[in-house]
């Protein structure tokens, strides 16, 4: 048996549901913080886990490069090298790799780039990719694949999205199925309908555990985005769990949970509280702004990190100033405990099926800015 997937409930196309891995569950709609490189930028792993936050993504990419794949095997996996028991999602290296531009070539069997921290030469095909998330020891393993760029024409859209079929179902051949284990499919296309109708198709026939929409939060917008979600979405069995890779800001998760999605990462909140961007109730505040100099004020009186439990807006705005770690430590909790509340909110909305109720709150609240 591999890792299961139990719906809740649902309000529209809204799902409430329950991801089963072999590191602990998920309560879906979930957020999962970036721990790229073995680590939650500065946070401590049981700090992450008071969030809220019950899994976080690590990089194939990163980890095979620096401290290498065997070594944390070697030394029992990524969760006991990170001390993070619950589930871990791995991204494939598909991704990252892309953004190497230069210091990469593509060919049909993968990919061959340099690393840029030494310039040493590595590879990545779909079966290596599969190989080093078993040795990350992975719960949720992701297919290799190209994410294609955007803008783009049809006919480039088309040919990478095929060629991402073809590693997805040599990554499925290469997956070793374990208990509580699973292996999720990434569907491409970009913007145009009749791709992610193909791409969807390829993926349901091979069989996926999971099914993520790759390819969107890539310079199409919001309003792309959704629209890309609204035909996508209904494609994807409805006994598996979704995940929309690398989404996104707030208002972009809300969205795109009421469109049915269930799975979200981003580097927003974590990056963000390392340059003074923290993410509240009444949108997005710069605590560099002079501002803030003088205020006692916490920055959210209902927020239960200690950012806003111990200190004052005022004290943020100095750590900052004084490029003080700590400014950077409270704030990505708070970014973070943000997140998580966000969830929670939505997730209970779905339970008492009020979940337009709930949006329409959300969006006066964001509306309204900092008071
Ligand atoms: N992260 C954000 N978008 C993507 C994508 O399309 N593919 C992969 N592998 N990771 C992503
Ligand atoms: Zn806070």
């Amino acid at each position: 048996m591999s890792l299961s997937y139990q719906l809740l409930g649902s309000d529209g196309a809204a799902r409430r549901g329950r991801i089963t891995t072999a590191h602990g569950t998920i309560e879906t709609p979930a957020f999962m913080p970036v721990g790229t490189a073995g680590t939650v930028k500065a946070m401590l792993p049981q700090s992450v886990a008071e969030t809220g936050a019950q899994i976080v993504l690590g990089n194939t990419f990163h980890l095979m490069l620096r401290p290498g794949a065997e070594r944390v095997a070697a030394l029992g996996g990524l969760h006991k090298f990170m001390n993070w028991p619950g589930p871990i999602l791995t991204d494939s290296g598909g991704f990252q790799v892309m953004s190497l531009k230069e210091l990469r070539k593509l060919d049909p069997d993968g990919v061959t780039f340099r690393s840029p921290k030494d310039g040493s030469q590595h590879r990545l095909t779909p079966e290596s990719s599969i190989e080093i998330q078993r040795l990350l020891d992975a719960d949720i393993t992701m297919s290799f694949d190209e994410c294609t760029s955007w803008p783009v024409e049809e006919p480039e859209a088309a040919f990478s999205m095929r060629l991402s079929m073809k590693w997805a179902a040599r990554g499925r051949k290469a997956f070793t199925e374990r208990p509580g284990y699973g292996l999720f499919g990434i569907v491409q296309g970009s913007t145009f309908p009749a791709l992610r109708e193909e791409s969807a198709k390829a993926l349901i026939d091979i069989g996926f555990d999971g099914y993520a929409v790759g390819g969107l939060a890539v310079g199409e917008g919001q309003e792309l985005m959704f629209s890309t979600l609204d035909y996508t979405v209904p494609m994807l069995p409805a006994d598996r769990p979704r995940y929309l890779m690398g989404v996104g800001r707030p208002g972009d998760i809300v969205g795109a949970v009421k469109r049915g999605i269930d799975m979200f990462d981003c580097v927003m909140p974590t990056r963000s509280g390392r340059t003074a961007q923290a993410f509240t109730r009444r949108g997005e505040l710069n605590m560099r702004n002079a501002r803030h100099r003088d205020d006692p004020r916490p920055i959210d009186e209902h927020c239960a990190c200690p950012a806003c439990k111990h200190h004052s807006r005022a004290y943020l705005h100095h750590l900052i100033r004084a490029d003080e770690i700590l400014g950077a430590m409270l704030l990505t909790w708070h970014n973070l405990q943000y997140y998580q509340d966000v969830m929670r909110g939505l997730r209970g909305a779905i339970e008492s099926r009020t979940l337009d109720d709930w949006i329409a709150s959300f969006e006066r609240d964001q509306a309204l800015g900092d008071i």
